[in-house]
C-alpha cells in the first residue's frame, strides 16, 4: 500500500479510515474520494480530496491513474435501511460501484477492501457463534448487494488475481461522524441523548441482540487486514469480525453507570426491526484471529466510557 483512493471518504468509517490512513502511510498518499455529502475540514485540509461518483467507471480510472493508485478501499455503500427504501439505487450504488472498482482494479492492478456486514446473513442463518461458512440468504437489498459483493471479490482473487480482502462488519460505534441510515444506528444515536441528558427512544425493541465494535478496532481491522501476509489467508474476503454482543437494555444500562440519570424508551420501527431480527446476534470470528490476528480492544464498558467523553468534549465545542 503506497498510493491509496478512499470512496465514501465522507461516511461513518471514511471519516477516520482517512485520518488513520494519512498518519501511516502520509497525507499526500491517500486520495479522499467523497460524492454529495459536505467533506469534515480535516480530510480537505490534510490531503488530496476529489469528489467521485462510483457508478461512473471512467472516473474511477481517471482517478486511479492520475494519482497512481495501487490500494482501494471501497466504502462507499448505501446503508441497510436506506437501502430498503430505494432498492434501486441501493442496487446501482452498491453493486455496481463495486463492479466498477473491481473492473478498474483488475486493469491497473490495484488491491482492494470491500466491506462486508452482518447484513450479508439472513433469517435461517444461525444466529448465535454464526460461522464464518454458512448457509447465505438476507431477504434485504443490502445483504443480497453484500452476499454478491463476497462473492464478486472472491472471484476476481480467483480468475484475475485482483488481491481483494474484507471483513463482515457489525454494528460500528463512532463519534465523529453519524451513520447514514442503518439498523444498528441507535447504537450511536442513543449516546447523543445521553450526553445531552435527554432520554433516548430506541427504535428495536428489548432483547434485540446484535454484534456491535468501537470504530477504532474496525479501523485497525481494515489495515491490519490489507497489510496480514497473504499466505496466511485462506478466507481473504468477508471475515467475521466482532468485539461485543448487547441489546438495547444492556447499553443503556452501561450508559446509566456513568450517567445515572439516563432513561430509554421504545417507539420500535417494523422496517428496521425486521432487518436486525434477520441479523446473527453473535458471529464467530475465529477465522480472523487464526488468519491474520483478529483481536479487538474495546468491550461494552471501554467503548462506552470512551464514547461518552469524546462526544460530550466534541459536543461542548460546537
Ligand atoms: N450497520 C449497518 C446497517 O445497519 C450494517 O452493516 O446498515
Amino acid at each position: 500500500m503506497k498510493r491509496i483512493l478512499v470512496t465514501g471518504a465522507t461516511g461513518q468509517i471514511g471519516s477516520e479510515l482517512v485520518p488513520a490512513l494519512r498518519s501511516r502511510y502520509g497525507n499526500a498518499n491517500v486520495v479522499a474520494a467523497g460524492h454529495k455529502k459536505p467533506p469534515h475540514q480535516g480530510v480537505v485540509e490534510e490531503g488530496p480530496y476529489i469528489t467521485l461518483d462510483v457508478t461512473q467507471i471512467e472516473a474511477i480510472s481517471a482517478v486511479v491513474r492520475d494519482y497512481q493508485i495501487d490500494t482501494i478501499f471501497h466504502l462507499a455503500a448505501l446503508l441497510s435501511a436506506v437501502s430498503e427504501k430505494n432498492p434501486q439505487l441501493a442496487w446501482k450504488v452498491n453493486m455496481g460501484g463495486l463492479y466498477n472498482i473491481l473492473e478498474v482494479s483488475r486493469e491497473n492492478n490495484c488491491a482492494v477492501f470491500f466491506p462486508s456486514s452482518i447484513g450479508a446473513f439472513g433469517p435461517n442463518t444461525p444466529r448465535d457463534n454464526t460461522p464464518q461458512d454458512t448457509l447465505q440468504r438476507p431477504n434485504t437489498l443490502y445483504g443480497v448487494c453484500k452476499v454478491s459483493g463476497e462473492l464478486l471479490c472472491d472471484y476476481y482473487y480467483t480468475r484475475y488475481g485482483v488481491d481483494t480482502r474484507g471483513v463482515r462488519y457489525p454494528g460500528l460505534i463512532s463519534y465523529e461522524t453519524l451513520p447514514g441510515g442503518g439498523t444498528t444506528d441507535y447504537a450511536v444515536e442513543i449516546f447523543y441523548d445521553a450526553v445531552a441528558n435527554k432520554p433516548y427512544d430506541c427504535f428495536l425493541k428489548p432483547g434485540t441482540y446484535l454484534d456491535m465494535m468501537y470504530m477504532p478496532d474496525a479501523v485497525r481491522a481494515a489495515i491490519e487486514l490489507m497489510e496480514a501476509d497473504a499466505t496466511g489467508l485462506k478466507h481473504r474476503n468477508a471475515f467475521n469480525i466482532t468485539a461485543m454482543s448487547f441489546a438495547p437494555e444492556e447499553l443503556a444500562a452501561s450508559i446509566q453507570t456513568l450517567i445515572p440519570g439516563f432513561s430509554m424508551r421504545y417507539t420500535v420501527d417494523p422496517v428496521r426491526q425486521a432487518i436486525a431480527d434477520s441479523w446473527p446476534r453473535h458471529m464467530d470470528d475465529h477465522a480472523a484471529q487464526e488468519e491474520w490476528g483478529w483481536k479487538p480492544q474495546y468491550n461494552l464498558e471501554h467503548m462506552t466510557r470512551d464514547m461518552i467523553e469524546r462526544l460530550s468534549k466534541k459536543l461542548e465545542h460546537r
